[in-house]
């Protein structure tokens, strides 16, 4: 024992408390699901938000008129039912109470009612159209359009202090007034108010606002403080909780995929961003996707990961780009990302609003299954994207990121099916069948995204692979020690700044996170040279949540994955069930054969793998999960 680690000991009992109490060992069972519970988002939230069509220039008629299209072109009744004010609603900070006032110029409802102005009345009038509210604030004292915005648009006015219009100090009685008294349902809330303050701000240099020692460096994690970000988002559930006794809230994290936010996002709020604004441009919708698409394991219902909002309306998504405009929709889809139109409704041409009430693809993100759609087939040119449908189905896309067409061969083992036994296809664009035994080819085209719910008979007759349920697996200690920007994310020119500065480099962290059908690093699942098309790839130390839908035996083949670089470290691998040790293996490493780990889970509600290095820290190694399955 180094003089370290004998000291640290000593010094903890020292100080009268036991380690044990001290920190809570993380990889020990915990008997419950920790992904966060609270709000209502069983499934991924659908609605209208006011940013991508007006930024900051939102009024009531805006707001209104988007909401009333919503009914009259049917979309209500398909399922879109929030209708989300962002930036640019508030006049300030009211010295004498500091309450929150409201731009009563823009939503002239806000002064039909006895007292101060109130959002009351434009609640009462979307709840009373069937609609859910939801309202914009931000983690700091100031917002991202006091930070970003280049005119004078709709920005709080005042005094410095009546200027600090976000929750920064204010959270609870904000929130209250949010919840309690104007009766919202939904709180976006945003991050440039702990990133973007900094004294050498120009802004904050000359007098305009206060600084704010940033807890947030979206270039950086090791610059993002952590730990500071959660607690806010801690305080934040507390109010939520309190002022919502029915629990109806639905709760939008917004810190662009900062601060590692991709990993425990899950953990405090119902959607979380996992990515820097999209912009009406293919490229960036690309990196928007990218950000979210290897991430299916850290979606579930009631937390699911969030791409930013849809961009259908403009630029390359305009009526003369359906393809692309259809792709973007179809993605999002199949990410269980939230569905959210960012077009103003009134002027919106009927083929992009059919792009919105495709009843198919409604239904494939709205499956009350909530698995995220997996990589079946990966390039930077065509992906395969496969999603568990809850009745056995599966929802298949065919993405062309590229410029050529391409054939693409789609194949039984891509949807875990069997390859002798006739597979249908049902095109969700067209309404077109067919089917096919082994594989058929598929042409298509730049840009097109082909999706399809294909039924066949199951490759696993008897069960579901935790890669084929991902909705219900939560990393809750994914082994990440340090963590590392994904490489993997397309980077594209970020259109408010152009080509300034040094460009996109490696910025959201998640590399090295848990994947289904892959190891953390993307690599296909080995051990001890045998592969697996199937199972969990997550680094060793690391403690996995499975709810247990009804099925009998838990099965899986574990080992030490063959991408490990160090051989020489040893796992050992445990299972548990409602808590209680169920089995486990001996110390196994690289090179290992795979070792059956199997148990009967009958009647229990939450198993948990746990994979648990023998050795000191230090970055963990890949562990395989190899055809990790619930059977009946
Ligand atoms: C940030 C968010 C956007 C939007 C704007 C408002 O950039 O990421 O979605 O809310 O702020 O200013």
């Amino acid at each position: 024992m180094t003089l370290r680690r004998f000291l640290l000991p000593l010094a903890i009992l020292c100080a009268g408390t036991s380690l044990s109490a001290q920190t809570p060992n993380p990889l020990a069972p915990s008997g419950h699901w920790t992904a966060y519970q609270g709000g209502s988002a069983t499934l991924p939230p659908m609605g209208w938000n006011s940013w991508n069509a007006f930024f900051t220039e939102i009024d009531e008629e805006k707001l209104l008129g988007s909401a009333q299209r919503i009914i009259d072109t049917g979309l209500a009744k398909k399922g879109y039912r929030y209708i989300n004010i962002d930036d640019g609603w508030w006049l300030k900070r009211r010295a004498s109470d500091d309450r929150l006032m409201i731009r009563a110029d823009k939503f002239p409802s806000s002064l039909t009612v006895k007292g101060d102005p109130s959002f009351r009345p434009l609640t009462d009038k979307l709840h009373s159209m069937g609609f859910k509210a939801g309202i914009y604030s931000d983690l700091g004292r100031n917002s991202c359009s006091q930070a970003y915005s280049t005119g004078p648009a709709q920005l709080p006015e005042g005094t410095v202090a009546e200027r600090e219009v976000g929750l920064y100090g204010h959270s609870d009685q904000d929130i209250r007034l949010f919840f309690a008294d104007w009766g919202f349902d939904a709180i976006k809330v945003d991050g440039c108010g702990i990133r973007a303050f900094t004294p050498d701000f120009e802004r904050v240099r000359d007098g305009q606002y206060r600084p704010l020692t940033p807890l947030i460096d979206q270039a950086s994690i090791t610059r993002s403080n952590i730990p500071a970000v959660k607690a806010l988002f801690a305080d934040i559930n507390q109010s939520l909780a309190r002022h919502n006794p029915d629990g109806d809230y639905m709760l939008s994290l917004c810190i662009w995929g900062s601060a590692n936010v991709r990993s425990w996002g899950k953990d405090v709020g119902n959607i979380s961003r996992t990515s820097d604004d999209i912009s009406p441009n293919w490229n960036r919708m690309l990196t928007n996707y990218d950000s979210a698409v290897r991430r299916a394991l850290y979606a579930h219902p009631g937390s699911w990961n969030d791409p930013d909002m849809l961009f259908i309306g403009a630029g390359d998504f305009d009526a003369r780009h359906l393809t692309e405009a259809r792709s973007h929709f179809a993605l999002w889809a199949m990410m269980n990302a939230p569905l959210l139109i960012g077009a103003d409704l009134r002027k919106t041409p009927q083929p992009l609003i059919d792009i919105f009430g495709n009843a198919s693809l409604i239904a494939i993100n709205q499956d009350p299954a909530g698995n995220q759609a997996v990589l079946a087939f990966d390039s930077n040119e065509l992906q395969i994207l496969v999603k568990t449908l809850a009745n056995g189905d599966k929802a298949v896309a065919l993405f062309n990121r590229g410029m050529a067409p391409v054939d693409a061969v789609l194949t039984s083992d891509h949807l875990k099916f069997r390859a002798n036994h006739a597979i249908a296809l049902s095109d969700l664009w067209t309404g077109a069948k067919s089917d096919f035994t082994r594989e058929t080819t598929l042409r298509v085209e730049p840009r097109q995204t082909l999706i399809f719910r294909a039924s066949g008979e199951r490759a696993l007759a008897d069960g579901l692979y935790l890669s084929e349920q991902p909705g219900n697996v939560n990393p809750a200690v994914d082994g990440v020690v340090e963590p590392q920007p994904d490489p993997t994310i397309y980077r594209s020119i970020p259109g408010w700044r152009s080509t300034r500065g040094i460009g996109e480099r490696p910025m959201y962290a998640g590399w090295g996170g848990a994947m289904a059908d892959a190891t953390p690093y993307d690599q296909p699942l080995f051990i001890g040279g045998k592969a697996f098309a199937s199972g969990i790839g997550v680094l060793a130390n690391s403690r996995l949540e499975v709810r247990n839908k009804g099925f009998a035996r838990f099965t899986a083949s574990v080992g030490v994955d063959d991408s490990a670089l160090d051989g020489s470290q040893q796992v050992r691998f445990f299972l548990y069930g409602d808590g209680k040790p169920l089995a486990s293996t001996m110390s196994l490493r690289r090179g290992d054969a795979p070792q059956s780990l199997a148990a009967d889970v009958k009647g229990i509600a939450l198993i948990e793998l746990v994979a648990r290095a023998d050795g000191a820290q230090g970055n963990a190694v890949p562990v395989t999960w190899g055809d990790a399955a619930l059977r009946r």
